[in-house]
């Protein structure tokens, strides 16, 4: 089953989401809709608040990007309750779209190298140092658990330069090639 994407300016990808304990109710389930809609959508990750739920699920598959990005190769991931811990290098900036902000790209700096902590679909532990251009996704997609957004790491001046853009997708004015929510409709 796909889901629609929820679009920015949802409140729902503003929230902080609550963690997620082993008797989440139809997990395999939901897991199997997130991928589905990840994958109709031609994204590379896609994390619960997208869909409508504040929980600390994320789901990734970097391998659509694998052959410019050596690390993303064959790489899937289920992750429940991820936990990063920032280790030593440079930031690097890169270019970053969402399937919450269709239409748009912008250039994030971001950290190299990340030590990624999660539960898998089966609640078991694992650890990884994670690097390039998957530790992005994996940041990008974290960010959503916390609520935040790549555009929320850009510049005031290239925030001005793209709001008309971000306008236009809080009123639905955007087209989309995959199933969406937009905003509520806000009173004046
Ligand atoms: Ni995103």
């Amino acid at each position: 089953m796909k889901l629609p994407v929820y679009l920015y300016g949802h409140p729902v990808l503003r929230r902080i989401s609550e963690p997620v304990t082993e008797d989440y109710p139809d997990l395999t389930q939901l897991l199997e809709a997130m991928y589905a809609t990840m994958y109709e959508s031609e994204g590379v990750g896609l994390a619960a608040p997208q869909i409508g739920r504040n929980d600390r699920i994320v789901v990734i598959d970097a391998s659509p990007v694998g052959d410019i990005y050596p690390e993303c190769a064959g790489r899937k991931l289920t992750l429940i309750n991820p936990e990063i811990e920032i280790l030593d290098g440079p930031e690097v900036s890169r270019a970053e779209g969402c399937l919450s902000l269709p239409g748009l790209s912008e250039n994030v700096k971001r950290v190299e190298h990340i030590r990624l902590s999660w539960l898998d679909e089966s609640f078991q532990p694992h650890t990884e140092e994670i690097s390039g251009f998957l530790a992005r996704i994996v940041q990008h997609e974290c960010d959503h658990l916390e609520g935040k957004l790549y555009i929320d790491h850009i510049s005031p001046i290239r925030k001005q330069l793209i709001k008309s853009k971000l306008a236009n997708i809080i009123s639905g004015k955007t087209y989309c090639d995959y199933p969406v929510k937009y905003a509520p409709k806000t009173r004046k």
